[in-house]
């Protein structure tokens, strides 16, 4: 009865309903590219090795593209699979005109360098924003036309969320919390190009509980679980939380029970944040859809069609 999630409804940034009509809207685009321009988009996922959650991922990235009608095809390459021999499939299907887009699952095992596999996707077809090329185009406000940047599948689900939420962003106190290069550092640019005043706060940020209470917008991308405290939040504050955490919760029946947790407390933040996604359902779902915008996008560019606007 006291549940914050049912108390707090409408505070709640519904990130699974907003994928799902994305994903929609990503359908009827790619109908209309079949129709109008007889161009199917294609995606190809590239998984080394077995690692079970890797696994999970990849399966859902394909079964979410096949759903909204683009062709996916997933490559398996065994644990032992040498860095030359990963390199030559990326080389076979940057030259596949029916591949627009090109995902290898990180992490690689330990014999393959991650950057080497990067740097060898062709920048066009580099549907995760990864490529130093694409990073650059991001990094200087290259955003449109046929050498746009490809843009990084979480940060752009998280503003798209934000930009749905709170309409125009600019002028408001953005605090990004993380600096990976996979969303800490492009979120930041992304919300600097949205005229926000962007911090980026890490581990060795000072005083940062009172960073983060600065923050109209706070984006919480560490990889701690529930480590953003209510007492962090700034009242009304639009809370991101990127962290997906897998955390004991034993009960009796199950003593071994995990349950997935954001790097936000979210049992207390939503008592003081004005928006707050929750962890499952909130940025996850974001992340697939996005990867299918940009395959949907990067087609229309191999093709010279303007992309649709998701
Ligand atoms: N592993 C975890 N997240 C990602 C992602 O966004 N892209 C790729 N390629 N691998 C990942």
């Amino acid at each position: 009865m006291n549940d914050p999630r049912t108390l707090h409804a409408d505070k709640i940034i519904d990130g699974k309903a907003f994928a799902e009509g994305l994903r929609e809207r990503i359908g009827t685009a790619v109908g209309k590219l079949k129709d109008e321009h007889g161009l199917m988009p294609g995606l190809s996922v590239v998984l080394v090795g077995d690692d079970p959650a890797s696994q999970v991922y990849v399966r859902n990235k394909g079964k979410a593209a096949e759903a909204a009608g683009i062709t996916a095809t997933d490559h398996r390459l065994d644990e032992t699979t040498s860095q030359a021999e990963l390199l030559a499939l990326i080389d076979q299907l940057n030259n596949d005109p029916a591949v627009h887009g090109i995902l290898v699952q990180l992490p690689v095992p330990d014999q393959i360098d991650p950057n080497a596999v990067i740097d060898a996707i062709a920048p066009a077809k580099d549907v995760d924003g990864f490529h130093v090329i694409n990073t650059g185009r991001l990094a200087t406000g290259q955003m449109t036309g046929p050498d746009a940047a490809m843009v990084p599948c979480t940060p752009l689900g998280c503003r798209m969320l934000l930009e749905d939420r709170l309409g125009d962003l600019s002028g408001l106190d953005a605090v990004v919390l993380g600096r990976s290069n996979i969303v800490g550092k492009p979120m930041a640019t992304l919300l600097t190009q949205a005229s926000c005043t962007v911090t980026v706060a890490h581990s060795r940020t000072r005083d940062l509980a009172d960073v983060c209470r600065r923050a109209d917008i706070l984006v919480a991308a560490v990889g701690r679980p529930q480590m953003v405290a209510g007492d962090w939040i700034k009242p009304g504050a639009a809370v991101i939380d990127v962290g997906i955490n897998r955390i004991a919760a034993p009960t009796e029946d199950d003593p071994d029970k995990m349950r997935l947790v954001g790097d936000v407390d979210f049992d207390s933040a939503i008592e003081v944040a004005g928006a707050i996604t929750p962890v499952p359902g909130g940025v996850g779902p974001m992340t697939i859809a996005c990867l299918l915008a940009n395959t949907v996008t990067a087609a229309c560019h191999q093709n010279g069609i303007e992309p649709p606007a998701f």
